[in-house]
């Protein structure tokens, strides 16, 4: 008879085998499917001008298949998904899929002069991506001009088949969309800000799913609605699609649990209120457990920027019990007040990655320090009058390390592609070129040059870089709150604080910091983001406040091609429009 324990001993090593073979097998199968993808979602996507009633306004906006806020992309980890998009304005257009990494397809990223031309006026493009490892709420937005204010909507990725939350299952889930609403052509309003020289006019109305709800002047029916029934939970999803705001959300009486921030799962966490810049999301469960009635949901905004005009009145939607009268009063949700930098902090302090993230990396190869901020140009129009009217009468602009990017006239990913020389240059600075106190100083001699240079410059990152980014909120004309956007990679949030970056007392979590494809950093404060570089292609970062984007508040790095396999960019689509 054999030695039992040396048979369990040949046993186990058998087994041990049988489930090596069987990961490497599930790893390799599961790279030979992609980009395939599990399986595919297809739509179609009309870019229309629709005719709206808002605020007593008969009004043309540009929606998709004339819906406002627009269609929803539902799939689930790991689906191809294939947009035809039709582009039946008299605009130039493009849709950027927020949030999603674009494995190997930064053709379909879609910020326009960055990853392709705009579709122009009766053209089509297919975008096509895979969402290799990505579950949760993101949006979908227009990446021309300011034409995101209508153009926008969720992408809801849902588990794969069996996968469940990691989460009490919510009775129902809703999305909500916060957005900003203005009674005017976006393509033109962006154009007369930057000729103006000066900053733009405030929105007409905050608006939920849409609805301005009844604080405006004629809005008193145009309310967005939950019907909820006592005792239960609801997965709200929510995504701010704002374009030159930041705000507060509230539900007046209920707690918010976040469970998931940018489409990566979080440790739960119990506020009053939360926080969203234009293009972030959090999932937050919310339960019915008080008194039967009709409650407020509130948008207000949050504005940490000094002497900037900007919409008080806040936009109201109803959490409306099962059995409560419709007409009842309902209770104003207490939003902070809109300078409540700590409010901010406090949300931001309980945003921890589910798991921990093992992924973080320890070590970097490169550490980039990049300030972010407003500058003021001399005025050079001869009609100051006309051009010049930014602070003491000079032209507004925004910069990263004091460079305002200019967004060349073809398709930055192209021009690298295909070796078209004098569109862009690779000497972005790695850090800014003087170190000054950037909270209360100025970059130049004295203190009332406020200019920053101009240029198309890109930092090329070899492929599989282990990138730390410090951001660093300049007080040059205004310290800020800036949501900072990297196209094609999330990043770990692994430090924030107040005032000028300290590397001997910042503090850095590399245990479980949230993975975030926007940060907000803190108004006269900083960032550190950490991401590996492993995604070829041109990718684009650059504040999600459009009117900062619009004075040139961004920068492109360009990742090149590894040497493994799926290492490459594939080549172009052949639909990819001309400019
Ligand atoms: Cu949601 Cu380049 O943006």
């Amino acid at each position: 008879m054999a030695n039992p324990l040396a048979t369990s001993g040949i046993l186990y090593l058998w087994l041990n085998l049988l489930i090596m073979n069987a990961h490497r097998m599930s790893v390799m199968g599961f790279i030979a499917r992609w980009p395939g993808g599990r399986s595919t979602r297809s739509y179609d996507f009309k870019v229309q001008t629709t005719k709206i009633e808002k605020l007593c306004n008969t009004w043309d906006i540009v929606t998709i298949n004339g819906m406002f806020p627009g269609p929803v992309i539902y799939a689930q980890e790991d689906d191809r998904v294939i947009v035809r998009v039709t582009n039946e304005t008299p605009y130039n257009a493009t849709i950027h899929w927020h949030g999603v990494r674009q494995r190997l397809s930064c053709w379909s990223d879609g910020p326009s002069y960055i990853t392709q031309c705009p579709i122009q006026s009766g053209q089509t493009f297919t975008y096509e991506f895979t969402l290799v490892q990505q579950k949760g709420t993101l949006l979908w937005h227009a990446h021309f001009s300011w034409l995101r204010a209508t153009v926008y909507g969720a992408i809801v990725v849902y588990p794969k088949t069996g996968v469940p939350y990691p989460f009490i299952y919510p009775y129902e889930e809703h999305i909500i969309l916060l957005g900003e609403f203005w009674l005017r052509d976006l393509v033109q309003l962006e154009q007369s800000v930057i000729a103006s020289g000066g900053g733009p006019p405030p929105a007409d109305a905050y608006t939920i799913n849409g609805h301005p709800g009844p604080n405006y002047n004629c809005s008193t029916n145009d309310v967005y609605k939950i019907d909820v029934v006592p005792g239960k939970t609801y997965l709200l999803r929510l995504i701010s699609a704002s374009l030159n705001t930041e705000h507060f959300f509230a539900i007046a009486n209920h707690k918010l649990t976040i469970v998931e921030a940018d489409a990566e799962y979080t440790k739960p966490f119990t506020t009053d209120h939360v926080m969203l810049g234009p293009g972030q999301t959090l999932n937050v469960l919310v339960t019915a457990n008080q008194p039967i009635a009709k409650y407020s949901m509130t948008m207000g905004p949050y504005m940490s920027a000094r002497n900037v005009p900007f919409q008080t009145i806040t936009s109201t939607a109803y959490f409306q019990y099962l059995g409560a009268l419709p007409n009842s009063l309902s209770s104003p949700a207490p939003v902070p007040t809109f300078n409540d930098n700590l409010a901010v902090k406090t949300v931001m302090d309980g945003l921890r990655s589910l798991n921990g993230t093992p992924s973080v990396p320890k070590e970097i190869d490169q550490n980039l320090f990049i300030t972010i901020g407003l500058n003021v140009q001399k005025c050079t129009s001869r009609n100051p009058q006309q051009n010049c009217q930014g602070l003491n009468g000079g032209v507004m602009a925004a910069s990263m390390n004091n460079i305002s990017f200019i967004k060349p006239n073809i398709s930055l990913l192209e021009a690298y592609y295909r070796k078209i020389n004098g569109y862009f240059t690779e000497d972005f600075p790695g850090a800014p070129f003087k170190f000054y106190d950037f909270v209360n100083g100025a970059p130049n001699n004295a203190p009332v040059d406020t200019n920053s240079l101009n240029g198309s410059r890109t930092y090329v990152l070899e492929y599989g870089t282990r990138v730390q980014l410090i951001l660093q909120d300049t007080g040059t004309v205004t310290t800020e709150n800036h949501p900072i956007h990297l196209h094609g990679f999330s990043f770990h949030v692994i430090g924030y604080g107040t005032g000028n970056y300290n590397p001997d007392t910042a503090n850095f979590n590399l245990v479980d910091p949230p993975y975030l494809n926007t940060i907000g950093v803190p108004v006269g404060g900083w960032a550190a983001v950490r991401f590996l570089a492993d995604n070829p292609g041109v990718w684009f970062m650059h504040c999600h406040l459009e009117i900062h984007l619009s004075w040139g508040l961004s920068v492109v790095f360009i990742v090149k091609n590894g040497q493994g396999p799926l290492q490459t960019l594939p080549h172009p689509p052949a639909d990819l429009p001309r400019c």
